[in-house]
């Protein structure tokens, strides 16, 4: 009997520390369904560490942050129009796609996680014919930014 008691908690214990380490949610999810599988960007490495820039793009690209739209101060590094320069993606025709393709680099993740951006109402999804992104913003869509800022507020 205590045998069958000791056997049962040895069991018990077993069961219980199976799996070996606790699997993330997201290992779980990562298991289960196929990852969208991003286009590689130009060039070496992209502007920072390739899974910092996963994990924070969004925060690195907010307007509220970012000095360009309040002081004219240009940073560089995390701009828009970059991204969109090293991350084009071609489409059948050879031409760089846009936010309307679904293979457009951006949306390879975002359809996938079910994010919606509005960036590209003002802004170009794709570099221009010359290399850098089309249409430059002007100072009536920095007007609109101010009154869409002031929306996302409220
Ligand atoms: C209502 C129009 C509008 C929308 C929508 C908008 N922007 Fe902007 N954005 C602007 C304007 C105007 C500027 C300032 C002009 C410039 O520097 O190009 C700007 C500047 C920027 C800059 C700095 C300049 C650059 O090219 O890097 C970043 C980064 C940026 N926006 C990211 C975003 C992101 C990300 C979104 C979506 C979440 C977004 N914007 C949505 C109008 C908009
Ligand atoms: C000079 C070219 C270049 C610029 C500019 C650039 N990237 Fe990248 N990016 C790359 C490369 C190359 C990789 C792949 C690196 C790797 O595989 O390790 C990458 C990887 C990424 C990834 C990960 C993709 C994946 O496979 O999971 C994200 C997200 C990303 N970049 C977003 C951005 C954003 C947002 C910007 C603008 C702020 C930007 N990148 C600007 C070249 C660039
Ligand atoms: C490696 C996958 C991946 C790629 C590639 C990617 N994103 Fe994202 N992005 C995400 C995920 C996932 C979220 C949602 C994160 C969250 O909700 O915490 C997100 C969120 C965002 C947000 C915030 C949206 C919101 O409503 O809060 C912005 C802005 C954004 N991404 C911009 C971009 C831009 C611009 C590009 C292309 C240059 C891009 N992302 C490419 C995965 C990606």
């Amino acid at each position: 009997m205590a045998k069958r008691i000791f056997i049962l908690l040895v069991l018990a214990v077993a069961v219980s520390l199976w799996p070996p380490s606790e699997p993330q949610a997201g290992d779980l999810l990562l298991a289960k369904v196929t990852v969208p599988k991003p286009a590689k960007g130009k060039g070496e490495r992209c502007v920072d560490d390739t899974d910092f820039m996963r994990r924070n793009h969004m925060n690195l690209l907010d307007h509220q942050r970012d000095e360009t739209v309040h002081s004219g101060d240009r940073t560089k590094r995390y701009s828009l129009k970059r991204c969109i320069d090293c991350h084009a993606v071609n489409g059948e025709d050879g031409a760089p796609v846009t936010a309307d393709n679904p293979k457009h680099f951006c949306r390879t993740c975002h359809d996938y996680a079910a994010v919606r951006v509005d960036c590209f109402q003002c802004h170009a999804s794709r570099p221009a014919p010359g290399g850098t992104a089309e249409r430059s913003v002007g100072k009536s869509d920095v007007a609109a930014l101010q009154s869409y800022l002031r929306e996302l507020q409220q």
